[in-house]
């Protein structure tokens, strides 16, 4: 096989390569689809009328909605694989969905991923021919308060799960969170992780801090209203970086090291390392962008990937492996754990010497 063949695997070739288009137009409309369903109920209600589904004529006489749009709204998702036919021309939810569409609690679910899509990434991807002829970007923190709160739902799926199981799974620490462990929450947007690695460690504190003041206002209203927040603080961080000297025993950065702007990102690194105190953990779970051609195609990448395109114009660069080593090397953290999560995400712990 010659060099060029390999650094170009097929991707995936269809019967007929114009298939491939007709696809990712679908697509497109099956994002939208499931997004109203979400934003309108229409899964919830489904959901609740359980394994014999619900008609379309009395889903929309339930929501008020008009029969024949919803009718064929049921119909689509049918043919998209979304919903199976139930008795006497119902429909119920396909395996899954009820995880993915409507229980917000789980960590597979999609429904704040898929809002935030429809809504801003809609708007962002429309404005990119603007940015890509002036160069200019429109950054995470300028898309407003209700942004920071989609986001911060679209993560919350995840938080329970990395509070409590993978953090309890990662050697020595646990010991260390049950002892009351001081832990830093490096880009805590509205603070939901925090209230969960609290809720999972009675001991533990925590200290949360954000570049956006969006996210920070928003996490302080979350924390008061919590059963936890005599154990967590919210800080803005400012030009001098963090601020704190080896003072805790975890630093989590749950979808951050990529939101990073790549001029400063070893210097935050390094001012995060700067806040461990010796044997102190950095646990990152974050896209890792592939380093070759050939890692384009893997489909291991392709949340990667994709986050890396959705999000360029907000000044975001995925990093590499090779940037990820470079970053803990600079830093003086030695990485101990890397783990794929999902086939979406890689787990990285790395310790200071
Ligand atoms: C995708 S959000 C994730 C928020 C949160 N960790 C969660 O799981 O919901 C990325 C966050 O990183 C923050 N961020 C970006 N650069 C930062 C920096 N230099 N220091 C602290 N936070 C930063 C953003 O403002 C944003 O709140």
């Amino acid at each position: 096989m010659s060099a060029t063949e390999q650094a170009n695997p097929p991707a995936d070739p269809p019967a007929n390569p114009m298939d491939k288009l007709w696809d990712y137009m679908k697509g497109f409309h099956a994002v939208h689809h499931m997004a109203m369903g979400v934003e309108m109920d229409l899964f919830k209600k489904i959901h609740e009328a359980g394994n014999d589904g619900c008609s379309p004529a009395k889903l929309a006489a339930g929501l008020e909605l008009h029969p024949l749009y919803v009718d064929v709204w049921c119909r689509t998702g049918y043919h998209y694989g979304i919903l199976e036919a139930g008795e006497n021309g119902a429909f119920c939810l396909a395996e899954m969905m009820d995880a993915a569409l409507v229980n917000t609690s789980d960590p597979r679910n999609l429904a704040g991923y898929l809002r935030a899509t429809v809504s801003y990434g809609s708007d962002d991807l429309r404005s990119y021919p603007e940015y890509f002829r002036s160069g200019g970007a429109h950054r995470f923190q300028e898309h407003g308060e209700e942004f920071s709160r989609h986001v911060g739902d679209a993560t919350a799926g995840f938080h329970t799960v990395l509070a409590k199981r993978m953090l309890g799974g990662v050697p020595g620490l646990a010991d260390k969170l049950e002892a009351g462990g001081k832990v830093l929450d490096v880009g805590c947007g509205i603070g939901g992780l925090m209230i969960k690695v609290a809720q999972a460690w009675p001991n533990a504190h925590c200290v949360g801090v954000d570049i956006d003041p969006f996210g920070i206002n928003q996490a302080q209203a979350n924390i008061a209203a919590s059963d936890v927040a005599d154990r967590l603080v919210v800080e803005a961080v400012g030009p001098d970086g963090i601020g704190h000297d080896g003072e805790f025993d975890l630093a989590i950065m749950m979808e951050v090291l990529h939101e990073i702007d790549d001029g400063i990102r070893p210097d935050v690194v390094r001012d995060v390392a700067k806040s461990l105190k010796p044997g102190g953990m950095l646990f990152i779970l974050d896209e890792t962008y592939p380093s070759d051609l050939a890692g384009l195609r893997d489909p291991s990448y392709n949340f990667a990937v994709q986050t890396q395109f959705n999000e360029l114009i907000w000044g975001n660069i995925v990093p590499t492996i090779e940037m990820q080593t470079e970053l803990f090397a600079n830093a003086g953290l030695v990485e101990t754990i890397r783990q794929d999560v999902g086939g979406m995400f890689t787990m990285l712990v790395a310790t200071k010497e």
